[in-house]
């Protein structure tokens, strides 16, 4: 992935509006003279919190004006219109889904059906969070934000490759916005826009892997898709594998920590992973 001119909100744009260098400046001053007079005055990455409620903020309208043109967005001809984004949610998590399925536009949100009951029960069981407890405190994004309707089968259609391409700039933009610790993919079409080759299932599920995106590093994690179509998280391996992969998910320190504060963007992001093993750079 790389930034065109095309992307919704540019990497130096981006920098721009979220001050980068001059909040980095201000922040080391502001430091030094909250220092002086309180000992406990610090955020995370030692940013004041004044600096950081600041940059909290202004990513929070950078997330608010993506959302806004994301929901204009009528990109795919073949595509169900409208998008169906999630909330604005400053999360350092961010969990990216395939595509809504038929009942999500009418809903509103994302994973509102069949497919989002199974995964909301895998978190309630293994994360201790409810449904709404995890709409609140993750950021939720997709391969595609349109249903693309029905397959010849009664399926629903694999977004097609240029779907997937035109789409994929909302997810570049968010990971740039967001900057999260952790992404976690929900099947294999979101495991694809952050691997080059999917191996199967089995080789992937129940491990961390370290990746880098738009110089931003974080971990990855990989879910299986919830929906009844495909049996592996029901059966072995795949169940096992599953539910170690939420288990990772709970201890790892972007999980517990991610929604403590809008700012994340520090260095501790850049190697957050107690538990990433053997972290292939891919993608
Ligand atoms: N599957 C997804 O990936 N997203 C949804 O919103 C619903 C089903």
């Amino acid at each position: 992935m790389s930034f065109s001119s095309k992307d919704p909100v540019s990497l130096f744009s981006l920098k721009l509006m979220l001050g980068w260098r001059s909040n980095n400046v201000q922040a080391g001053s502001l430091k030094k003279r909250f220092r002086a007079r309180s000992p406990v005055c610090c955020g995370r990455n030692n940013m004041p919190f004044v600096a950081m409620k600041n940059q909290a903020d202004q990513r929070r309208l950078l997330l608010e004006r993506h959302l806004d043109s994301l929901r204009a967005c009528r990109s795919c001809p073949k595509m169900r219109s409208p998008p169906v984004p999630g909330g604005p949610v400053i999360s350092r998590v961010m969990l990216v889904g395939q595509a809504p399925g038929a009942k999500e536009p009418e809903l509103g949100r994302p994973f509102a059906w069949t497919a989002g009951k199974a995964l909301f029960k895998w978190f309630k069981k293994e994360l201790g969070v409810d449904e709404d407890q995890f709409r609140r405190s993750v950021y939720m994004t997709a391969v595609c934000r349109c249903f693309p309707g029905k397959n010849a089968n009664g399926g629903d259609r694999v977004p097609s490759r240029d779907e997937i391409s035109l789409c994929s700039r909302w997810l570049r933009a968010e990971l740039s916005i967001l900057r999260p610790g952790l992404v976690l993919t929900v099947g294999k079409l979101a495991l694809a826009q952050f691997l080059d080759d999917v191996p199967p299932l089995t080789e992937i599920v129940g491990q961390a892997f370290r990746m880098e995106k738009l110089g931003h590093s974080f971990d990855l994690i990989a879910l299986p898709h919830p929906s009844g179509a495909s049996p592996w998280h029901r059966i072995e391996p795949g169940k096992s594998l599953t539910k170690k992969a939420l288990g990772l998910i709970r201890e790892h320190a972007a999980w517990t920590d991610r929604i403590s504060s809008g700012e994340h963007d520090s260095a501790e992001d850049q190697g957050n992973s107690q538990n990433t093993r053997g972290s292939p750079r891919i993608g």
